[in-house]
């Protein structure tokens, strides 16, 4: 059964690569064997499984979109619509096996083993953890299919075959760079701020804690420090609370976040604690509306907006190109990030700051989320909602 199998493989694969011999040679070193298309290499029984309407020519394959989470709205409400919108303009026929794992390292997991089982022949994998992670790749990869790390950098000895993401050092040096100025704007002499990084197993939360230290060290007092596991909203609120007990309203001048969701619980504790925040300056990132209209409200300071849509669409394009065998278009592999076992060739985007009037070094969330239409056609409906419209107005949000 085995050899019968492999002899199979082995026959297609010289087909495919004779078709494709330029196109496969880079992937062959970086991925190992390229991918085949049409689901050829699964049990007959599985294809129909997986397989949306056939191609001309062969049957329909699958590749996996794997998620870490839908608390954050950027997920579900970003990152799934534009990877899957682009994915089916440029592989019409192929199946897309979606899971978001809610940041539950084990769900993703066996949502991982259920994929491969499936006969997914591309895995995107966004991990809830990344070192775990590691064992999902080599898993995949055991059996030729090559993954794409997406967003946040996979790690735990594996050799993810490319990684799409922004600058996330970059990140943390904007939201701490502009908390810096408004609090030198506003006059406070040695400030002291509180820090709330992100879940302790994202690489990211890692980069965008290393970056705002960079910035931070030397300048502010950080009077409290702790992370918020997985993310969690809640969390950060608890923290904040703890913290407001330990140190009093008092205590602080600035309050840094790691993204908007954990803004979110802070702020709320703050109100609780009868602190109004617009008297505490606090960092967010990933332009939520929900951020995006407390900082109408002045309620959050800055937040970091980076663009989903191509980060989504350079990664449905690398992922189409791979389940074809082919190498992706020039220009979109743009350089290269060490993830302790080997540099994967990545995709790394730009972030913005972005505060109500683009103070200092931001832009303005005219100048960028509304611009670029971040939450659809009606963008500037949905923030200037009701009590929003008077500050929308004053903002030229329109
Ligand atoms: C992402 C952020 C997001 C956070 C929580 C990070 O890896 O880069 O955009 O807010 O995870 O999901």
């Amino acid at each position: 059964m085995r050899s019968t199998r492999s002899i199979v493989r082995v026959a297609i694969l010289m087909a495919v690569s004779l078709l494709l011999v330029p196109a496969c040679k880079k992937e062959k070193k970086e991925g190992g064997e390229a991918p085949t298309p049409t689901g050829a290499e699964g049990k007959a029984g599985e294809e129909g499984k997986a397989g949306g309407e056939a191609p001309a020519g062969g049957g329909a394959g699958s590749i996996a979109l794997l998620l870490p989470e839908s608390q954050t709205a950027r997920y579900e409400a970003a990152d799934r619509p534009f990877f899957e919108a682009k994915f089916k303009e440029l592989c019409p026929d192929v199946e897309i096996v979606y899971s978001n794992a809610n940041q539950v390292a084990s769900d993703q997991q066996q949502q991982a083993e259920a994929a491969i089982a499936k006969g997914v022949k591309v895995m995107v994998l966004d991990p809830v953890d990344g070192d775990a992670a590691g064992a999902i790749v080599n898993d995949a990869k055991s059996k030729n299919i090559p993954v794409i790390s997406y967003d946040r950098l996979i790690k735990g000895g594996s050799s993810p075959d490319y990684y799409v993401s922004f600058d996330n050092e970059r990140v943390g040096q904007l939201q701490a760079q502009a908390l810096l100025a408004k609090l030198t704007a506003d006059g406070v002499k040695n400030p002291r701020i509180t820090m709330i990084n992100g879940s302790p197993t994202d690489n990211n939360a890692t980069l965008f804690k290393n970056g705002a230290h960079s910035q931070f060290d030397g300048k502010v007092k950080v009077v409290k420090e702790d992370a918020a596991a997985n993310w969690k909203p809640e969390e950060a609120q608890q923290l904040m609370e703890q913290f407001i007990s330990a140190i009093g309203p008092k205590g602080f001048d600035g309050a840094y976040q790691a993204n908007d969701g954990t803004a979110g619980g802070a702020i709320a504790a703050m109100k609780a604690a009868g602190i109004d925040p617009k008297t505490k300056p606090t960092t967010g990132q990933d332009a939520e509306l929900a951020a995006i209209q407390r900082i109408l409200a002045g309620e959050q300071y800055v937040t970091v907006y980076k663009a989903i849509r191509p980060e989504a669409e350079k990664t449905a394009e690398l992922a189409c190109a791979l389940y074809k065998g082919e190498k992706p278009a020039d220009g979109v592999v743009t350089g290269k990030v060490n993830n302790g076992t080997i540099d994967v060739p990545s995709v790394l985007l730009t972030p913005i700051a972005v505060t109500l009037d683009g103070a200092g070094e931001t832009e303005s969330v005219a100048d960028t989320v509304v611009k670029d239409k971040f939450y659809g056609e009606d963008t500037v409906a949905q923030i200037c909602k009701g009590d929003y419209a008077k500050a929308c107005a004053a903002a030229k949000i329109q």
